[in-house]
């Protein structure tokens, strides 16, 4: 079902994904990750918080296998608009992966940083398998053995927020994702 978009606050920005389309491809994807394991495997789906959060919440509650769920706190951005490359595990998922089939669920690959350089670390634990979902993919990232299974969308041109991304942490709560423009024109509109 359509759901009204300009309810609520104004928009901010130009929305490049609606919320029917994103709720249609998450359902696809959560079809497709289901037809990839065995019925009875028990998925444990991994958020990197904070941008997955509604993500994963649609995501595992339409995946048609039994799941669990834990998070990490992985931080490149700060309240910046480009990487740093230099990824901060600053929470740990808090139930042990050893053994497990881990889903890793990403909102953004952007320069590719936080999979590349988190990916090893899960592996290192032991884990059955691995496999990561991502909303969305700027395609500038060459992730090699560690390209997501899953993918959104190819991630629309711009700066983008809504649907878990944030910038300077506003807009996460937005239905659908809008291209913010230049961020800088943004904060010049907020001084006004
Ligand atoms: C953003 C985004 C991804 C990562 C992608 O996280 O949510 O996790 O950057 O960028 P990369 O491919 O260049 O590494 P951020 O650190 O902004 O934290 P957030 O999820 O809390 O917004």
């Amino acid at each position: 079902m359509d759901r009204p978009e300009a309810q609520g606050p104004p928009i901010p920005g130009r929305i490049v994904l609606s919320s029917t389309q994103i709720e249609r491809r998450v359902h696809e994807l959560a079809q497709e990750i289901g037809t990839a394991y065995s019925p009875d495997t028990e998925l444990l789906v991994l958020g990197l918080l904070k941008g997955s959060f509604i993500f994963l919440a649609d995501l595992v509650r339409q995946i048609p296998l039994p799941t669990q769920v834990d998070f990490m706190v992985a931080s490149s951005y700060g309240n910046a608009t480009t990487s740093s490359g230099d990824v901060q595990l600053l929470y740990k998922p808090g139930m042990s992966i050893k053994g497990r089939d881990i889903l890793l669920v990403e909102d953004i690959v952007d320069s590719g940083n936080t999979l590349a350089q988190l990916l090893p670390l899960l592996e290192e634990q032991g884990v059955a398998s691995i496999e990561t979902c991502v909303l969305l993919h700027k395609r500038i990232a060459n992730l090699g053995e560690y390209e997501p299974k899953w993918t959104g969308f190819d991630s629309p041109p711009g700066f983008l927020a809504g649907y878990g991304l944030d910038y300077a942490e506003k807009y996460r709560a937005l239905p659908h994702i809008v291209d913010l423009g230049r961020p800088e024109d943004l904060e010049n509109k907020n001084d006004q």
